[in-house]
């Protein structure tokens, strides 16, 4: 419903300015009486005022979503619509009484005409405002103020007040020129939208959420690649911290998918996924990138890990993007359980495509050294573009496993792509046990499970295995798993989905809705058409802007933060912050009424409102974008800052620096 009437909008938004350019062509043709011309701009305005009331309805209709949803339209098409409408009947009712002399229909007269034009130019520009943005609304503005301003003094200049007879090739001149102008306008809005070619993390404008202390503070601050952590050397904690060392090779090696499709991959190690990397909870990680791709930089980003900011593995925001035959030590400690995963955080809507990232699962401290469960990261991949081929691994089709009968399967549900993924299990009882590498509070039984993994989050979940077969789908590839490995999928109905909100039981928190917020922000994201870096795109804005326009979320060390999402797109948006970890506190106005909902990338689906809290307690500046890597490459990005920090690094075309 809500995607529906988005949608709908935005085409009538859309069919309303050609409709609006016609009228506005159309008016000053009513001065000189052409008879043709004020039917035109009759039926301009008629279908312009049929628009709008469309519009307001829609906007009725979204006020079960809320304000936020149904405010802007009402607010937005409401003035247009009263201008337009009240001008149309001014206009209709001078019509009907012609001034007697000359053979004039309709109203004419300078005022008259001025008042349609007018008009008719209030409703372009609203039009443009809304589905291409506050520049473009400018640039059409004056350019339709120009316009009028010439077409009236060549009028006047001429005193053409007899109507000539205008030839075809006239009109397709005149159409040529107009045409020829709004091209112009597009090659000047996307020149304009160029990225400047070296630029700051923390060069832009600050929002402190309504925190007291001072934006950026860029002096005698301290330096991103100062905050390496603590303990992260072995004699850390008296010396007894064991030392886990990897070694990820960036190159380029051709996979084959089990289809037979063969694949030009980026991998690490010449594998894809890239090797597992298992740790045990309080380890010290030591992972050595080595970069053996053909010309581009790489580097690798812990995501969903609460790293120290200088491992935290983004050019251009904590590090160089490590050259070709270059190399970078990333060093952490690995203090939170759970299944996370590792990805390329150079130009990665394209290198994570690609085939870079990996599963990096943290075994809990306490998790016996003897342990038969079947453990094992399922990671869903899509290659080719969102409308590629799904893979489990690199098999797109059934992969069968055998596990004895009572024995514990750990599944750990990976989606590595933009777009959500559903995940089925049938045939035996399902616990749902982490999410996003934190535990569930106890986490009851279901018959089988759906769950909707959005972009970059994991689910684990957990069942004991049957004497028959067990089925994960994932949206295309599954894997059976049975006591003999043979069994084909089982054909049980799909179960119920997952809602994380009402899942578990709950438990106490440190912080929660009723606390005291050091700072709160609202983030809207919004879907209109534009230009981004020189290419025209669809943009999904945060409060209306693109990176680097977004202000930089800013905090201090110990704050404890609120952050709205508010998704007014009809597209999904898997928000992700760096460095912390998001409590769930509300979805749509309802609060959680399950176990504590942890995440570091929330799905926020069409026309949802999501409340979350964290607490600042990792200094540095983290990205927070969407996870559909595609949006974030078209500037869904954003970063959290901790006041004092600073950082030497830049991205953009100058730089060897491109994030997204
Ligand atoms: Cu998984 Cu900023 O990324
Ligand atoms: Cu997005």
């Amino acid at each position: 419903m809500f995607l529906w009437v988005h949608y709908t909008d935005m085409v009538i938004a859309l069919l309303q300015l050609p409709v609006a350019v016609a009228a506005w062509w159309a008016a000053p043709g009513l001065q000189v009486g052409q008879t043709a011309r004020p039917r035109l701009l009759a039926a301009a305005f008629a279908l312009f005022i049929g628009g709008a009331v469309l519009r307001l309805v829609a906007g009725v209709l979204l006020l079960p979503w809320g304000w936020e949803f149904a405010g802007p339209r009402l607010v937005f098409v409401a003035p247009t619509l009263a201008v337009a409408a009240t001008l149309y009947l001014v206009w209709l009712r001078s019509a009907r009484k012609p001034s007697g002399e000359a053979p004039v229909r309709y109203g004419s007269g300078p005022a008259c005409v001025a008042a349609v034009v007018g008009a008719v130019g209030v409703v372009l520009v609203a039009a443009v405002a809304q589905l291409a943005g506050a520049g473009a609304a400018v640039v059409v503005g004056f350019a339709v103020l120009g316009a009028s301003a010439m077409r009236w003094a060549y009028r006047t200049l001429r005193r053409d007040h007899v109507p000539a007879r205008v030839g075809w090739w006239r009109t397709a001149a005149r159409a040529a020129v107009g045409m020829a102008l709004v091209a112009a306008a597009a090659v000047g809005l996307s020149a304009a939208s160029v990225l400047p070619a070296r630029s700051s993390m923390t060069g832009g404008a600050a929002d402190t959420g309504g925190g007291t202390a001072a934006g950026h503070q860029h002096h005698g601050g301290i330096s991103v690649t100062d905050l390496t952590g603590a303990d992260t050397t072995a004699s850390a904690g008296g010396g007894d911290v064991a030392v886990r060392r990897f070694t990820l090779t960036a190159q380029e090696t051709t996979v084959r998918l089990d289809s037979g499709m063969r694949v030009t991959a980026w991998t690490f190690n010449g594998v894809t996924p890239g090797p597992q990397l298992l740790v045990r909870q309080g380890d010290l990680v030591e992972v050595t990138l080595v970069n053996r791709l053909p010309g581009v930089g790489v580097t690798v980003h812990w995501h969903g890990v609460d790293v120290p900011n200088a491992m935290d593995g983004v050019a251009g925001v904590t590090q160089d993007a490590v050259a070709p035959g270059a190399s970078f030590v990333y060093r952490f400690r690995a203090l939170q359980a759970g299944t996370y995963w590792y990805h390329s955080h150079e130009m990665s809507s394209v290198q994570v495509r690609r085939g870079l990232f990996g599963a990096l699962v943290v075994l809990p401290a306490d998790a016996p050294a003897q342990d038969d469960t079947v453990d094992e990261t399922v990671l869903r991949h899509t290659w080719g573009g969102e409308d590629g081929v799904a893979t489990l691994g690199l098999a797109t089709g059934v992969q069968r496993r055998s596990v004895p009968a009572g024995r514990q399967v750990r599944l750990r549900l990976v989606n590595t792509d933009g777009n959500p993924a559903t995940f089925t299990l049938t045939g035996t009882p399902v616990r749902v046990v982490a999410i996003d590498g934190t535990d569930v509070h106890e986490p009851g039984v279901l018959p089988g499970v759906r769950i909707l993994v959005g972009g970059g989050a994991r689910y684990d979940v957990v069942f004991t295995m049957p004497d028959r077969p067990v089925t994960l789908r994932a949206d295309g590839p599954s894997i059976v798993y049975s006591p003999h490995g043979d069994a084909g999928p089982d054909r049980t109905a799909a179960p119920a989905v997952l809602d994380p909100a009402r899942y578990g039981t709950p438990t106490a928190t440190a912080f929660g809705t009723s606390s005291h917020f050091d700072r709160r922000f609202t983030l809207r994201v919004d879907e209109r058409l534009g230009f981004y870096d020189g290419h025209p795109a669809v943009l999904y804005t945060l409060n209306g802007a693109s990176f680097p326009d977004v202000p930089m979320l800013m905090v201090a060390d110990g704050d404890l933060v609120e952050v709205t999402y508010v998704n007014r797109s009809g597209q999904h948006h898997p928000m992700h912050l760096h460095g912390h970890h998001m409590l769930v506190l509300s979805r749509n106005g309802r609060a959680t009424t399950g176990s504590p909902w942890w995440v570091d990338t929330l799905d926020v689906g069409p026309g949802e409102t999501y409340r979350v809290a964290f607490r600042a307690d990792n200094p540095g500046l983290w990205m927070d974008h969407c996870h559909n890597l595609e949006h974030a490459a078209n500037g869904m990005i954003l970063h959290l800052g901790y006041t004092g920090v600073t950082s030497p690094f830049l991205t953009g075309s100058g730089t060897v620096n491109h994030p997204e």
